[in-house]
């Protein structure tokens, strides 16, 4: 699929005029397009062929062409543009009569609902002699027919998918995509049996349902009084079914062969879920509703964003940060990131119905829910933070449809492909472009060394494809890096393999794993630098709550200690010591940070943090910290950036490999702002002072925005930062809780 650049094709308003447009078939769709492009004035004349009197003189009266003409012949000779906009199973015997004419170098196209059968119809009709047709479909129309509702603006942010062929002129294909945009669609091109296939999915599939169910009630005469008593739901689902019926029968019969595909494939579904009723088999019922349930709220957000029309234009999500701000109040961030991932993982292979509390609802999280229902796992919600995994076992899991695709979470890659490596059934992973650069030879290697069957990309970058077969075996790994994900990888792929897998790590990195095994009853040896499992044992549901995520909390610490006259509490926050570098960090520059009301919660150690302004100064950050604060140095930069004096940071190599090259991307960024930063191989350098305005580039990563987002509280005009979508990956409410404890960012556009 490409899509051309509007500004490259988009004809210009002041355009010479383009000859005559005939228009073939007056009804809604070509009475829209006739009507969109008279009014436009980019033709001469726009002329209509309509073999009924009555829409021929309405379409003069309505405006919606300059004249109708009765002869084919006399109508296109000469045309610049023809559009045929007759009913589909029509086309071959129009493509025919135009075939017998001198079209010149008329552009054809049309907008018929399925591609297939109108190429080949074209095809056989013109039999090798050159002819400039760019086939077309608009994805747009009413329940409402005929050229007295045609409307110049039904195509508007619709969209318009044209189907070249390699053979296809390029001029007339710029034309006609030209021509959509002028009515305001967005043009995908797309080649023809993707674009057959897709609709009969979306579009063609769900017609025949609604016909069929509506006339398969209708026809049973006691049914009739059901429809007096059918309520939203019925009317919902069947409003289709109030569709042309002879359009729709002439798109089933174009659109055979990709309709019969969808078609046997949802037969099965069907009858998989009759069994399940007739079984009385609730949790296959449960599996598949839940299922559905996401992806249709999934879909629903893409539309209601209308992200297919965005992604047409741009996908930069710019925050506007506005200089300034004093902070107050109490404040609970989402759920921690590593454990809910942990929680929905063990939950799944646990032995019976683990409820979770507190689950972060961010992409990344909710991209490992996704992958266990994908693999049969029920899993209900999240609902406020509440998940109901019904787990399956350590054997229960079941080979996925398709790979799976775990967005920009390396959390889920990596923890998975230790369990997938000893499942019987092959995997692939996937991710977004992010992850895709991300290197997975980390676990890949010791992986293969305990017998596991992996394939990477290049560079042993993503995807990885995890093979059944495999049979484990336990060994002792000394870890090169300091890595949590690694650590974890190892010890799921250890509950699999055959005697005892040791995880040796060089410093101490998060811990959640190990404390949840033991939360489930699994038995893990901790001692020192290493942590031993043994296969063997099972895994017993169990209740978790999830504490605020130390990682979120991070940059409302550093923001408390920056703004002036602030004091702010972050409430219910986990500080498991492996994860509390940030507030040493901060204290050793000066910050005033308390901790009150620590208490325990489901193994994991939790307190309300309370942070005061404090004058910050610069530090040698110690290196045993740096596993201790890995995802909060981002927004520790910008605290370097206003303290007084010189901040290094060494050993910190790992930040080059994150979502982003966030030594580098944070130096950009600084730097734009006026701050004197030099990146190094393994760190950083900044020194302190004041912070100013400027563009700021986050590449995606989600800690980068939120990170120049506290900036711009020292900062001494706005700050715009780019490439924000994926703050949603972990604190999908940050600008939310921004505005209420006082932070000026917002959307740019929507402050
Ligand atoms: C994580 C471990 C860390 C961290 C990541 C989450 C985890 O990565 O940066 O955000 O949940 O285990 P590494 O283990 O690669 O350092």
């Amino acid at each position: 699929m490409s899509d051309l650049n509007a500004a490259d094709t988009a004809l210009p308003s002041a355009a010479p005029k383009l000859g005559r447009l005939v228009v073939i078939g007056l009804g809604l769709i070509g009475g829209s397009f006739a009507k969109g492009l008279r009014e436009r004035g980019l033709f001469s004349e726009v002329v209509g062929v309509d073999l009924d009197p009555e829409s021929q003189r309405m379409a003069v009266d309505l405006g919606v062409v300059d004249r109708c003409e009765t002869d084919l012949a006399a109508a296109c000779q000469g045309a610049a543009v023809i559009q045929l906009a007759v009913p589909i199973l029509a086309m071959e015997k129009l493509l025919g009569e135009l075939a017998k004419l001198d079209l010149g170098t008329a552009v054809l196209t049309d907008v018929g609902s399925a591609k297939g059968n109108v190429l080949r119809a074209a095809r056989l009709a013109f039999a090798g002699r050159a002819v400039r047709f760019v086939p077309g479909h608009p994805i747009a129309g009413s329940e409402q027919s005929g050229v007295e509702a045609a409307n110049v603006e039904l195509f508007r942010r619709h969209k318009v998918i044209l189907t070249p062929s390699e053979q296809s002129d390029a001029a007339a294909l710029a034309l006609v995509d030209g021509l959509w945009r002028e009515l305001g669609a967005d043009v995908e091109h797309m080649d023809v049996e993707h674009h057959d296939q897709v609709l009969a999915a979306t579009s063609h599939l769900p017609h025949l349902l609604a016909f069929t169910l509506v006339d398969s009630l209708a026809k049973r005469s006691e049914n009739l009084e059901i429809f007096r008593y059918a309520a939203g739901g019925f009317r919902d689902f069947t409003r289709i079914a109030g569709s042309d019926p002879v359009m729709w029968h002439d798109i089933f019969l174009a659109n055979r062969e990709a309709v019969l595909r969808t078609l046997d494939v949802f037969r099965d579904d069907l009858d998989a879920l009759r069994d399940a009723v007739d079984a009385g088999d609730g949790h296959q019922l449960l599996g598949v509703f839940t299922r559905a349930r996401v992806a249709r709220e999934h879909f629903g957000k893409i539309l209601a964003r209308r992200a297919y029309v965005d992604a047409m234009h741009s996908n930069d999500l710019i925050f506007l940060a506005n200089p300034g701000g004093k902070l107050s109040g109490r404040i609970r961030v989402p759920g921690d990131k590593s454990i809910s991932h942990r929680s929905i993982m063990l939950g799944s292979l646990a032995e019976g119905v683990t409820e979770v509390e507190g689950f972060l609802e961010g992409e990344d999280a909710l991209a490992t829910i996704q992958a266990f229902r994908d693999m049969g796992v029920v899993i209900e919600g999240p609902h406020h933070g509440r998940v109901t995994v019904h787990g399956v076992g350590l054997h229960g899991l079941k080979a996925p449809p398709g790979p799976i695709y775990l967005g920009n979470s390396g959390t889920s890659m990596r923890l998975l492909a230790g369990l997938l490596s000893a499942q019987s059934f092959d995997t692939t992973l996937t991710g977004d472009a992010s992850l895709s650069k991300r290197p997975m030879n980390r676990v890949a290697k010791p992986l293969r060394a305990m017998g596991a069957i992996i394939e990477t990309g290049p560079e042993g970058r993503p995807p990885l494809t995890i093979r059944a077969g495999g049979r484990l075996g336990g060994m002792t790994y000394e870890m090169p890096m300091a890595s949590a994900q690694v650590k974890s990888c190892m010890l799921l792929a250890g509950l699999y393999a055959a005697g005892s897998t040791t995880v040796i790590e060089p410093a101490p990195t998060r811990d959640h794993t190990e404390r949840m095994l033991r939360g489930f009853g699994y038995p893990v040896m901790v001692e020192g630098n290493t942590a031993t499992v043994e296969s063997g044992h099972k895994l017993t549901a169990t209740h978790i709550e999830v504490p605020a995520d130390i990682s979120s909390a991070a940059f409302f610490l550093v923001a408390g200690s920056i703004a002036e006259d602030s004091e702010l509490v972050l409430e219910h926050v986990g500080i498991n010591p492996t994860r509390t570098g940030v507030i040493d960090i901060l204290k050793l520059m000066g910050g005033d940070i308390t901790l009150e009301n620590q208490r325990e919660v489901g193994g994991e150690p939790v307190a309300d943090i309370r942070v005061r302004s404090a004058k910050l100064k610069g530090i040698d950050i110690p290196e045993d910290l740096v596993p201790l604060a890995i995802d909060e140095f981002p927004v520790l930069f910008v605290a370097a950036a206003v303290a007084e004096g010189r901040t290094v940071l060494r050993g910190a190599e790992e930040l080059r490999v994150k979502e982003s090259d966030r030594i580098q991307v944070m130096a950009d960024g600084l730097a734009a702002l006026g701050v004197k930063v030099e990146p190094t191989s393994d760190g950083i350098i900044i020194d302190g002072g004041s912070i100013g305005g400027g563009e700021v580039w986050a590449h995606g990563d989600h800690r980068i925005a939120m990170s120049f987002s506290v900036a711009s509280l020292r900062a001494t005009a706005p700050i715009r930062i780019h490439d924000c979508t994926n703050v949603a990956t972990s604190f999908p409410n940050f600008l939310a809780l921004s505005a209420q404890v006082g932070i000026r960012v917002a959307e740019e556009g929507k402050a």
